[in-house]
């Protein structure tokens, strides 16, 4: 909007702040150490115990029928009292004789009939309308309430005269509620002028309109009238009663509350009004009666600048809608709102119209509207919220020659998705296009006006927006919160977007590089939407997280995990994966990376550290020890002497006396050896046999020299035999040198399958392996034997 047309609705603000500043001491109540809650308490009296510091004191809606100095004297903090819908019936001021504080004094709706007066001079709100008073209970002393602001009387008889202590009073609104029942008088002299920024006169709602009286009023700058029957008869009675009031060169702002009249009557109000100094005419609550007929008139020039119709009812059934429509449509004002009324139709204004503003909402306007209206050239914003639009085509039509239009509001109607065949012909000027609250589907973006810059279409039926129709440069605000979008859009065609808004869709993995896409975005709202928390949302997330939160609005608590269950609810802010279960190459590289390091890490054990040999020798040592466990002892122990038999070539004899026997005897291990304990005279098969039978071990050390030696090769025959038989596996081989496997002759088939059956023990050329080899050794015989020849005596 350009600068000159400001004013015009900043007077709009202006005009009647008086009547808000009373209407803000109504707030609700909220009970604390200085506020009273008591309305709707079923209370008859004013509770006594309450604190005397009570500064406001709420009583409304109670059953309270009488007002005493006992009842209300101790509250010296009183500022407030609201004592309105009770069944108070007669009043003496002077109870409030202690209350020095008291400025707001609620009695409306009650059934006050009597006052006495006393001057309460800390009032600044006094509030007696709506009750049963016959006479206004104007009292001498209100004209001494210097602080009095608001004034509410109300009587069944009215007279003029009545309102003389009044006079005195400069108020900011004085409210008078009258009965159905004016007594003329014939003063002409001492007319009493009253001053008030507002006057409402609330008029009796069964009777015909009928004061007659000329009321004149300083200051007055709002007048309000409530409940206006009106009849063919009476209209002149009104219309002169107005005269009166609408002199003030200060009025601005006419209201009309409750009117009831005829077609005719209603065209005479405006007809007198237009020459009158008024700038707003609000008429809410309006019936119109009788036959609509047509009046023939031409709007005189005036100061009107707005005419607000608010629900509208008509008793008329069978009248010309044109008449009707003329009316409204050649008004020469600049706004004009009628709202709520079941008007189907609006005709386009004969001649070049002044409206710069037009509010039809809520009416029941369908597409034929204006038509291709060329009069309304000066239109700058039109409203047609909720009413029965079906139609985009043919609203564009209808703009197509509103060369001002900037703002069409043209939500909650019926606006459907249509295949349009042509091309719409929006006005080029619109800025400010508000769709939101249709049925309208995707092809909308085919239907836009070129130069919009404010796009509201929350609440439709989108799924997606499409790349290449709409080229919306000038497009700054888009609003396409709750439809069923599954992703964000791009700014591709949209290359001036500052602020989205598309909270409420189905967004479930949006794309990471809208804020690339988008340069010029400064606000972002896309929370509650169904996103899918896996890989692919963690690119959002990081954006989302690295842009400002000022431009993100609700971020991070509408930005929440839907799906998979696991992370159901919770914050995107929060969702967290690991870069490594999101990248297969990274992946796949970490496995490769890991294994040839592993691979390295063993190679490097076996080379320097013969690594195989240790895992050989200790996986032996385990089983060894599982195996000495699980043999039973009394078993063993019969018939045992030795508790082990070494079997070895003469030519390893060094290494079995300097290395095997000094560690085995350490252990207390009883040995045999061939050559110390084998008996002369029995054959040596014999010996063999007697001593393998008499060891709980054979130990044979195998070596190159082990295999050239028949003996050995025997004895090794009947060990194993031996320990065949007995089920055991008792044999324990050490390969003091490597044999290699050819080198073992076939005959020697026996040694060459345990060689291959069984593990053996290496001996190890390094020293430090050597501690090994030992516990390998000693593992074998770990167990507590007796044997026979220890025991002979010990055993009972
Ligand atoms: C006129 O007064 C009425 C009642 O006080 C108020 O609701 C309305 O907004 C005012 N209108 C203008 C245009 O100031
Ligand atoms: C007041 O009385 C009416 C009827 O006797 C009862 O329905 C209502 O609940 C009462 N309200 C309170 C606040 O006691
Ligand atoms: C009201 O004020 C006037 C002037 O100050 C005074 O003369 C008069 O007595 C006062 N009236 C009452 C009732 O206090
Ligand atoms: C409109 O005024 C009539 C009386 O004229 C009244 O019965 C009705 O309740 C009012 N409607 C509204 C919405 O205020
Ligand atoms: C249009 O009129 C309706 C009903 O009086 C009102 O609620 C709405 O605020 C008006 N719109 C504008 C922009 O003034
Ligand atoms: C569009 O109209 C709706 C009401 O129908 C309102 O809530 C919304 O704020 C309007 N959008 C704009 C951008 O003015
Ligand atoms: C609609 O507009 C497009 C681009 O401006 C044009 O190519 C096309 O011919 C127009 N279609 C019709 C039916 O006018």
């Amino acid at each position: 909007m350009t600068q000159d047309k400001e004013p015009v609705i900043r007077t709009f603000h202006l005009v009647c702040t008086v009547t808000l500043i009373v209407g803000a001491i109504t707030h609700l109540c909220e009970q604390s150490e200085f506020e009273v809650c008591m309305s709707k308490s079923n209370l008859t009296h004013i509770p006594k115990n309450l604190l005397p510091t009570t500064k406001s004191l709420d009583m409304s809606q109670n059953h309270i029928s009488e007002l005493q100095i006992s009842d209300i004297g101790f509250l010296s903090g009183l500022k407030v009292l609201k004592l309105s819908h009770n069944r108070i019936q007669t009043l003496d001021l002077s109870v409030f004789k202690f209350n020095r504080n008291l400025e707001h004094l609620d009695l409306s709706h009650n059934r006050l009939h009597r006052m006495t007066c006393y001057l309460v001079t800390s009032l600044k709100h006094l509030d007696l309308s709506f009750n049963d008073f016959n006479v206004l209970p104007a009292c001498a002393q209100f004209g001494n309430l210097t602080q009095l602001s608001f004034l509410g009387l109300s009587a069944v008889r009215f007279q003029k005269l009545d309102l003389l202590p009044v006079t005195y009073l400069n108020l900011n609104h004085l409210l008078l509620v009258l009965g159905g029942n004016y007594v003329e008088e014939n003063v002409r002299e001492n007319l009493p002028i009253l001053n008030t920024k507002t006057l409402h006169f609330v008029f009796h709602p069964k009777s015909l309109f009928s004061v007659q009286m000329n009321i004149a009023v300083k200051n007055l700058e709002c007048l309000q009238l409530t409940n206006i029957k009106l009849n063919d008869e009476n209209c002149q009675v009104f219309v002169t009663f107005l005269l009166g009031l609408t002199g003030g060169p200060m009025l601005l702002n006419l209201t009309l509350n409750h009117m009831e009249t005829p077609w005719t009557c209603l065209v005479s109000i405006f007809r007198f009004l237009w020459p009158r100094p008024v700038e707003h005419l609000n008429i809410y609550n309006l019936t119109i009666d009788e036959k609509v007929e047509e009046i023939k008139f031409v709007y005189p020039e005036t100061t009107l600048k707005s005419v607000t119709i608010e629900h509208i009812t008509k008793r008329v059934f069978l009248f010309s809608q044109t008449v009707l429509y003329r009316v409204f449509s050649e008004m020469n004002i600049m706004m004009l709102t009628i709202s709520d009324t079941p008007l189907v139709h609006m005709l386009c204004p004969d001649k070049a119209s002044t409206f710069r503003f037009l509010n039809f909402s809520q009416n029941v306007f369908t597409d034929s509207v204006f038509g291709t209206c060329s009069t309304l050239a000066r239109l700058e914003t039109l409203i047609l919220q909720k009413n029965s639009l079906k139609n985009l085509f043919r609203v564009s039509l209808m703009t197509k020659k509103m060369a001002s239009l900037e703002i069409l509001d043209l939500s909650r109607n019926s606006l459907g998705s249509y295949t349009y065949e042509d091309n719409c012909t929006w006005v080029k000027s619109i800025v400010l296009l508000n769709l939101s609250s249709n049925t309208l589907t995707d092809s909308v973006f085919r239907c836009l006006p070129p130069k919009v810059q404010v796009l509201d279409l929350h609440n439709n039926r989108i799924t997606n927006i499409p790349k290449d129709v709409a080229y919306l440069e000038s497009l700054q605000e888009l609003n396409v919160a709750f439809n069923s979008l599954t992703d964000l859009p791009g700014c591709g065609t949209f290359s001036s977007l500052a602020a989205l808004i598309m909270d409420h869709n189905s967004v479930s993995h949006p794309s990471a590089d809208f804020f690339q896409s988008c340069q010029k975005i400064t606000s972002l709202k896309a929370g509650n939407n169904p996103f899918q928390c896996t890989c692919e949302l963690r690119e959002f997330v990081k954006s989302m997280g690295q842009v400002s939160s000022a431009v993100v609005q609700d971020w991070p608590n509408s930005y929440k995990c839907h799906s998979p269950d696991s992370y159901k609810g919770t914050l995107l802010k929060a969702f967290h994966v690991s870069p490594l279960s999101c990248n297969t190459t990274l992946l796949i590289l970490t496995i490769v990376v890991t294994t040839l390091v592993l691979a390295a890490i063993v190679t490097f054990l076996c080379c320097y550290f013969d690594m195989p040999w240790y895992l050989r020798m200790m996986c032996q040592w385990t089983q060894t020890r599982h195996r000495a466990r699980n043999v039973p002892l009394e078993e063993l122990q019969r018939n045992l002497q030795f508790h082990a038999f070494i079997s070895y070539s003469g030519l390893d004899s060094v290494w079995v006396k300097n290395e095997l026997l000094p560690n085995l005897e350490k252990e207390n291990l009883r040995i045999c050896l061939h050559e110390r304990n084998f008996v002369p005279g029995k054959s040596i098969v014999e010996n063999i046999i007697t001593f393998i039978e008499k060891s709980y071990k054979a130990i044979f050390v195998l070596s190159p020299n082990f295999i050239q030696s028949e003996w050995c090769h025997y004895e090794l025959y009947f060990a194993h035999h031996k320990l065949f038989r007995e089920g055991s596996n008792n044999l324990i081989l050490i390969l003091l040198k490597p044999i290699p496997e050819d080198n073992i002759p076939r005959k020697y088939h026996k040694l060459r399958a345990l060689m291959a059956q069984r593990t053996y023990l290496e001996w190890p050329t390094e020293k430090s392996k050597h501690g090994l080899f030992w516990a390998n050794i000693r593992a074998a015989f770990n167990i507590k034997l007796i044997l026979a020849s220890d025991c002979d005596d010990v055993k009972p």
